[in-house]
């Protein structure tokens, strides 16, 4: 750890701006780990909460791979280990963050990186596969899990299975057994046909949604929406049976049919921590319980070899470079891949 004390950090400014500065190395409290940060991934969450701009000072960055550098007095013993390989994610922009060298995170919710996995793949095992799990088993309620499949091949939409979100929903999905019917651009076809769906279909086609009625045969009851606006609300609910069904959001939204359940839930509900961005918020020992619970079945999955990274691009400049990789972001050039920081590669 650095002698002063201070740590380079992404710092978001009182109009939404981003600095690189010299910020206090956050102390873990007595249920935290310390983490030394190797890469960060980004999120659209981090623009998000730069023109939400409520936390002047906060550092930005929600998604971490890093090694544990030091472990709290109540951390159990043997769950932790000094050096060991961790990815996992805060609430960023909202105290510390992960645009930074160090980060503390609960002990319990995090998910250890196999030797297989770089750690530019691992920043990814954050925010997005945790949003999928939400959605596919919290906003959903009755679908198998990937550990326990079933032989029955339920028909399941993925919509947007290039986002993050959705390549990972694609993959729990099947692995729990489901037939997975995914969209994306046709550019994207290859990568989403990689991590397991079984048909796909072009999200810009205006004949998708009867497609997939087709192919399901009007039978679909089941949908993740991984971009979850006006539109897209509207297209998936088109694509459901006429009987109805549920849809998990990532975003809050309705349906334009009374008989489609839409479900937003926020992934944050898990660490089982308050928060009140930008919703007030209270979390229960069911929600700490849920989080650690699927922290250690996706942990499971990946140290089995079930689940594949999507694809990443690593940015120059290490924090650095967080700015660009906003704009970029902020432009709609994010395709089917994850960006992601070198803290190493940092350049002041
Ligand atoms: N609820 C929560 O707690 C939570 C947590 C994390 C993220 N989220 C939200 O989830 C959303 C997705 O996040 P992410 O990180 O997965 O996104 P991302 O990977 O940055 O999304 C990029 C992808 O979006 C696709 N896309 C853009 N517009 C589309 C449209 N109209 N229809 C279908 N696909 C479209 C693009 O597909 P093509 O390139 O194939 O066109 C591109 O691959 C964001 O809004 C984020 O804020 C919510």
């Amino acid at each position: 750890m650095s002698s002063s004390g201070l740590q380079k950090a992404v710092v978001i400014g009182l109009k939404g701006d981003i600095s690189l500065q010299r910020t206090p190395i956050p102390e873990p409290g007595p249920d935290d780990i310390l983490v030394k940060i190797v890469t960060a991934a980004q999120n659209p969450s981090d623009w998000m909460a730069m023109q939400r701009g409520k936390v002047a000072g906060a550092i930005l960055g929600c998604d971490f791979a890093g090694t544990v550098h030091c472990i709290g007095s109540a951390v159990p013993e043997g769950q932790r280990t000094i050096g060991e390989r961790v990815a996992g994610f805060v609430l960023g922009a909202d105290g510390p963050g992960t645009f930074a060298e160090y980060v503390a995170v609960p002990a319990h919710f995090i998910v250890p990186i196999p030797q297989s996995w770089s750690f530019e793949d691992a920043s990814q095992l954050g925010l997005t596969p945790f949003t999928a799990l939400q959605a596919l088993y919290e906003s959903i309620v009755g679908l198998p899990l990937p550990t326990n499949p079933t032989t029955d091949a339920i028909p399941i939409l993925i919509y947007g299975a290039s986002t993050s979100v959705g390549i990972f929903a694609v993959q729990f999905a099947k692995l729990a057994g489901l037939r997975v019917i995914a969209t994306a651009s046709r550019a994207n076809f290859g990568l989403v046909k990689s991590i397991g769906a079984d048909e796909i279909f072009d999200y810009k086609d205006p004949e998708m949604a009867r497609q997939i009625k087709d192919t399901t045969r009007g039978r679909l009851e089941f949908a993740v929406d991984c971009i979850a606006n006006e539109q897209t609300l509207r297209l998936v609910s088109d694509a459901l049976s006429d009987d109805g069904g549920q849809v998990a959001a990532v975003l809050p939204g309705v349906s334009t049919r009374a008989n489609v359940k839409v479900t937003f839930n926020l992934i944050y509900e898990w660490i089982g921590k308050d928060y009140d961005l930008p919703w007030e918020f209270r979390a229960t020992s069911d929600h700490r319980e849920r989080g650690e619970r699927f922290a250690n079945m996706f942990s499971d999955l990946i140290a089995q070899g079930k689940i594949k990274p999507g694809p990443v691009r690593v940015l120059p400049n290490g924090l650095a470079g967080v700015a660009d990789g906003i704009q970029y972001m902020l432009d709609g050039k994010v395709s089917g891949q994850k960006l992601v920081y070198c803290i190493a590669d940092t350049v002041e």
